[in-house]
């Protein structure tokens, strides 16, 4: 159970706003922020490398803390800058040929879709939408149907921009497995939300941000590759952090996750990252899951009975995002409104998930994405606030 009082305590924005925002960038916890403020000063008191130096345990324990949160080991993970950083430096390492296909998902980000058309493009790879089954979410007997030898990637986002859909990723996984096909997952959205380990989902790569769920700085993210698929993958772009310049005409990537990486880094970012992952890991994930899907469930019923507003989350399996439309009201409207009365949401834009806004037909979405720490009374403020939203 999660003590929402000593969560709400610990967590300063709480006096200033109903922050239903969570999965555009939550509010961070004090401890969370002490860490990367605290950094910060040290590196301004004593220089950056030498700060760096100072505070190497804190910040090292970045790669422990985010093996701990999805089962793998310290020297499968990358710090980068944002989930989309790690996303492409997985995607892009791949080779892929002209008949080579790419399956995935519906609802996938709409900048892991961009790297497809791009890499389509350049090397005549065919990207498959694998359709959704009746419940909106990924349909695992059509991503069965689809693998034949010319499939060289599974990429699939977990928990898309634009719904409370958790797609069925474990299923994936298996038939990635069975199949031998890699399988690269954007867990930007459900790292923090809900319990993450590789092994049971069976992914290959996972790519994750900071600043979502888990209640990190803005600017961070990481990237998991397994060990058996690390060696093979040949980064996009290197530098003196990912190889080793060994010869006059010969350089030797690292072995590990940081051949991934950058050498300049933000490390500020980087321990209030780590200390996020371990306040995450302390409340317990499990934890966080049960409330976080109750608090969607009841904003979802509770904004679903109020006149003109369509709740409109798909999938078996729903999470803590929460999107709906008001009749005769855009949704930039309801969350400026909203914004005026103290309350944070977002828009979920249909140009931001063009093949699934078609398909489904949406209009732009407010999106509410409460967190643990969100307390009742907050998402009936919410509800109050949409009711009476004035039509434009
Ligand atoms: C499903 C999904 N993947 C990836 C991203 C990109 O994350 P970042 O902004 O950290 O690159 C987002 C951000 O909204 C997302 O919703």
């Amino acid at each position: 159970m999660i003590d929402v009082d000593r969560a709400r305590a610990e967590t300063p924005g709480c006096e200033h706003v109903v922050h239903l925002n969570n999965a555009g960038s939550a509010l961070m916890p004090q401890p969370v922020l002490g860490a990367a403020v605290g950094h910060l000063e040290l590196e301004a008191r004593v220089g950056g490398y030498e700060a760096h130096d100072a505070n190497a345990e804190a910040i090292d324990r970045f790669y422990g803390a985010t093996a701990e949160l999805i089962g793998a080991a310290p020297e499968e993970i990358a710090f980068v800058s944002s989930a989309t950083r790690a996303w492409d430096m997985a995607f892009y390492s791949f080779r892929f040929g002209h008949g080579d296909r790419i399956l995935t998902s519906v609802a996938d980000y709409i900048s892991n879709y961009l790297a497809f058309l791009q890499t389509a493009e350049r090397t005549g790879v065919e990207v498959v939408t694998v359709p959704n089954d009746e419940h909106g979410q990924l349909s695992v007997d059509a991503l069965r149907d689809a693998v034949d030898d010319r499939v060289k990637l599974i990429a699939v986002t977990h928990v898309p921009t634009n719904g409370g859909l958790v797609n069925p990723v474990a299923e994936v996984g298996v038939i990635a497995r069975e199949a031998g096909i890699p399988f690269l997952l954007d867990a930007c959205q459900s790292a923090g939300q809900l319990p993450l380990d590789v092994d049971a989902i069976g992914c290959d790569a996972l790519s994750a941000t900071g600043r979502k769920f888990l209640r990190g700085p803005r600017g961070t993210g990481f990237l998991y590759v397994r060990s058996e698929l690390l060696e093979r993958l040949d980064p996009p772009l290197i530098d003196m952090r990912a190889a080793d310049w060994v010869a006059p005409d010969r350089y030797e990537l690292r072995r590990d996750g940081r051949r991934f990486e950058e050498w300049e880094q933000d490390y500020a970012g980087k321990v209030g990252l780590a200390r996020a992952i371990d306040y995450a890991l302390e409340w317990g994930v499990e934890a966080i899951w049960e409330r976080v899907r109750d608090l969607g469930a009841r904003l979802r019923a509770q904004l679903g009975a109020l006149e003109g507003v369509t709740v409109r989350d798909v999938g078996a399996e729903r999470c803590a995002i929460v999107t709906f439309d008001v009749a005769d009201v855009s949704a930039d409207h309801v969350m400026e409104t909203l914004r005026r009365r103290g309350i944070n949401v977002s828009v979920s834009a249909t140009s931001s998930a063009v093949i699934e806004s078609l398909e489904r037909d949406l209009p732009d979405l407010v999106r509410a994405s409460p967190h643990y720490y969100n307390a009742a009374d907050e998402l009936d403020r919410l509800v109050e606030a949409v009711a009476e939203t004035d039509v434009v």
